[in-house]
């Protein structure tokens, strides 16, 4: 078999098969094709696609170029979530407790944020003490014992994704649907869960702008995890505006506690119950939506959501005298609003750019090894369809310095205010099964 055929088959249009796949993985992963090859596959596969099953095979060994957690230990059916990135997303904070104290075992492995805000990983590392790094063994026995453990990605997973990608991202060829999905999925299906419930985000503040584009993208990562046997659900849910009222790090892990305390923060709830619902369901401990609904917003009701939070804080050394009283989380010197310059009814809201905002004032990483500022942030006063009055504060921003000029421009024109009254935003615009 010769690289250069493959190449020509699919730019010609055709099919490459199983063994095809294979040996062009592995002979890449062992630095035998070069870069230069592989990057001309990238570009043919780009313009004229995969079908289904080149897709799931192309995941398939991704997965199979490094290491699968083993997860065998984890009693009871394993349902993982995984988003595909927006604003503010806390969901892991919300999703995590609910389906912990539903009895389905949660085994996350999360990442560090480059962008915006941190990641999950970053995010809890608000909380003083917790420890997001745990042996195996004790990953395992805390999964056991409070259905829920969240640490850093370990091990070596999916390596070949890892070294596709950043080919991919200096060749232009990140933005093909099979590639994107064949490389979520590979990461997904090699953390080892049984059943993965995807986070499909569409809009301004996702790495899919249109909501056509956001469907193929999450119907293609279905197929791939039923082909590979694993049950797969996607939402499609709202990324037109930031999630919540809060982005940055602990300013992000305050209002998830709330949410799991009852407060309604209506788009969080909707999402939280929602996912929490169909991995609920395809973890087989309700068996309708309509049950697991009902019964999820019951654990918040008696608490026993917070409780699972509550209680996964403490299993990994964090301190809960912060969670239970959140003005101790970590926060910022200064507090500044910026105000409306016209009244009028929010209509759109650059969820990217109020992310960059948010990253300049160090809430993320603009490169790999910069450190972040877990009590910086911003705190939204408006969303779409409210009303703002000319000097109403749109946003808080929480600041470290009050040299803010250039943050304050690029939230001032991520808002688009209008006299003309316009409905909020619909949250879940789809489920893919
Ligand atoms: N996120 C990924 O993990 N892979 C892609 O290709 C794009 C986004």
């Amino acid at each position: 078999m010769r690289m250069v055929d493959i190449i020509a088959q699919k730019r010609n249009g055709d099919k490459l098969t199983e063994e095809e796949i294979q040996f062009f993985i592995e002979n890449y992963m062992s630095d035998k094709i070069p870069d230069y090859q592989v990057a001309s596959l990238m570009m043919a596969i780009y313009f004229q696609g995969m079908d289904e099953e080149e897709t799931a095979n192309l995941t398939k060994y991704m997965v199979q170029s490094g290491d699968e957690i083993d997860l065998s230990k984890v009693q009871g059916h394993k349902v993982d979530k995984h988003s595909t990135g927006g604003v503010g997303d806390k969901m892991t904070f919300i999703v995590g407790p609910l389906v912990a104290a539903a009895g389905i075992p949660v085994a996350k492995m999360s990442g560090r944020g480059l962008g915006h805000t941190g990641g999950t990983i970053d995010k809890l590392e608000s909380i003083p003490g917790f420890d997001v790094e745990l042996s195996n063994e004790q990953f395992i026995k805390n999964v056991n014992k409070y259905k829920l453990a969240v640490v850093g990605q370990t091990g070596n997973l999916a390596p070949a994704d890892k070294k596709l990608y950043a080919l991919r991202d200096v060749t232009a060829t990140v933005n093909s649907i099979p590639l994107i999905a064949s490389s979520i999925m590979s990461k997904k299906i090699a953390s080892g869960a049984d059943s993965i419930v995807l986070d499909v985000k569409t809009g301004s503040g996702a790495f899919m702008k249109s909501l056509e584009d956001s469907k193929k993208l999450a119907k293609e990562m279905v197929k791939i995890g039923k082909e590979l046997n694993r049950n797969t659900i996607a939402v499609i849910s709202d990324m037109n505006q930031p999630l919540g009222y809060e982005i940055g790090n602990a300013n992000e892990v305050k209002e998830a506690i709330e949410v799991l305390q009852g407060k309604n923060i209506e788009d969080l709830r909707e999402l939280g119950i929602e996912l929490a619902a169909h991995m609920t369901v395809l973890g087989g401990v309700y068996s309708t939506y309509a049950e697991a609904t009902e019964r999820l917003e019951q654990l918040i009701q008696n608490g026993k959501a917070f409780e699972a939070f509550r209680n996964f804080i403490k299993a990994q050394n964090g301190d809960v005298s912060v969670i239970d009283d959140v003005s101790k989380l970590p926060t910022s010197k200064f507090h500044i609003e910026v105000l409306a310059t016209t009244s009028g009814y929010v209509h759109a809201m650059d969820a990217e750019a109020i992310g960059t905002a948010a990253m300049h004032l160090g809430a993320g990483r603009a490169t790999k090894d910069d450190k972040i500022n877990h009590g910086v942030g911003i705190t939204l006063h408006k969303k779409i369809g409210d009303y703002v009055a000319m000097d109403e504060p749109l946003v808080t921003l929480h600041a470290d310095t009050e040299s803010l000029n250039q943050v304050i421009d690029i939230i001032r024109k991520a808002f688009t205010i209008n006299e003309k009254k316009v409905d909020k935003n619909k949250m879940i615009y789809d489920v893919i099964k």
